[in-house]
């Protein structure tokens, strides 16, 4: 292990020498703990370059449209239940963020959106998940990703609610790496005195971090050829949904995205489209007037395909590019931290920059992508706030618009 001098230079290096500024306060084991993580931590994590978004060539995306799928749908959902039974489909669930927006204390799933009853967040993914099993009539192994922050948490609510009716023999959790928090300036903060500020490192590290679990070998030995990938916080989504398997699996792309078509041009979601030739994803804020208002030869929006964050990948794809550097995000937030002075402050306003990579990036490392078009009203409803837009209260409303009960 690293004694206090090597600790010492590695911080100088990356100009990180404050994470040592309370060490003669801390007794032996607290001494020996911060310089464990400071050997651990990876500080190239850190990036105060912004990304250039919108470098290369952007063009329109096609989508595998709503009139399409349902032309198609027997066809479509006859392959994807063939998968499905085949046992070539595995669903995994990104539950390893912070929810800061929503400002929850136990994980997001843990949200109770019922109104008469109790009906968790991740009750009402299970549930979606269990109409696919039923009717496909086999269990779908479920991957969960949790952080070091809310693993616990998750395992136990889960199984205090013997998982909501799921065969547990089924679900398998892994828990996501971390990166540190610094200041605007880069510094990363200590959120004790003997503790590095850490967070988790976004949702593009995912495969990684199931690799480093094992379960690359469990899903060869498994047979799984295609792994659904979805957030914690949409309530209304269809996971493992047999026409989109179907969909994707016949178009020879190597993932399948589900998008929804804009409420408004100018709407706050990233669209699907090409970039340099390749199948990518454009923010919200990357894309200019003229691209906002873009029309294609049938008179829609070109770029009007926004992506919900569920996503169909190919396993031999994920392997292909398991060890490709993926950008990072910087992510502004509120991050408690200790002064200078020794105090615990817990910000009111943003004071830092989380760096994350993104599940977005993998896209452009695919072969090929297909956009599958769902109805909004029926698969969109994410719960990113309690109140106000795609939050807590929209989600409610969305439910029970979809006849579910609270
Ligand atoms: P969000 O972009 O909504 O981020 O995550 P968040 O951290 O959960 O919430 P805010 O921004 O702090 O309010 C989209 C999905 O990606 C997962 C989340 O759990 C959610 O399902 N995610 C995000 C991870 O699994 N790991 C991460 O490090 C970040």
């Amino acid at each position: 292990m690293m004694n206090y001098e090597q600790a010492m230079e590695k911080l100088n290096q990356y100009g990180q020498t404050q994470i040592l500024r309370f060490y003669e306060e801390l007794n032996e084991e607290q001494k020996a703990s911060l310089l464990d993580q400071i050997e651990k931590v990876d500080f190239n994590s850190i990036n105060l370059e912004p990304l250039d978004a919108v470098k290369g060539n952007i063009e329109p995306l096609g989508a595998m449209k709503l009139a399409e799928i349902a032309a198609r749908k027997e066809e479509l959902k006859e392959a994807g239940l063939k998968s499905i039974r085949d046992g070539k489909v595995a669903a995994l669930l990104l539950a390893g963020g912070q929810g800061t927006r929503l400002g929850l204390d136990g994980p997001k799933g843990t949200l109770n959106v019922g109104l008469t009853k109790e009906l968790y967040i991740f009750q009402c993914l299970i549930n979606n998940l269990m109409d696919v099993v039923n009717e496909a009539g086999v269990w779908i192994p479920l991957f969960i990703m949790t952080s070091d922050k809310n693993d616990a948490a998750t395992r136990a609510f889960l199984k205090e609610h013997d998982y909501f009716g799921y065969n547990s023999d089924y679900i398998r959790f892994f828990v996501q790496e971390m990166a540190p928090a610094t200041d605007f300036e880069g510094k990363v903060y200590l959120e004790a005195k003997d503790h590095i500020a850490l967070s988790p490192n976004g949702n593009g590290g995912w495969y990684k971090s199931m690799q480093t679990a094992g379960y690359e070998e469990l899903l060869d030995q498994m047979g799984i050829e295609w792994i659904n990938i979805f957030a914690v916080d949409n309530v209304l989504q269809r996971i493992a949904d047999p026409v989109f398997v179907g969909a994707t699996v016949l178009s020879g792309c190597e993932v399948g995205a589900k998008v929804i078509s804009k409420a408004a041009p100018d709407e706050k979601v990233g669209v699907m489209c090409y970039r340099n030739g390749r199948p990518s994803i454009v923010e919200y804020y990357d894309l200019n007037e003229t691209m906002m208002y873009q029309k294609d030869e049938n008179g829609d929006y070109a770029y009007n395909s926004g992506v919900i964050l569920n996503y169909l990948f190919r396993t031999s794809a994920l392997k292909r590019i398991a060890d490709m550097n993926m950008p990072l995000h910087i992510a502004k937030k509120k991050i408690p931290y200790v002064d200078e002075n020794g105090v615990f402050i817990k910000p009111e306003e943003v004071n830092g920059n989380k760096y994350e990579s993104l599940v977005l990036d993998m896209i452009e490392m695919m072969e090929g992508c297909l956009a599958f078009e769902v109805e909004r009203a029926k698969e969109f409803a994410p719960i990113k706030n309690m109140h106000g837009v795609d939050s807590l209260d929209s989600a409610r409303e969305m439910l029970q618009a979809n006849g579910i009960e609270l």
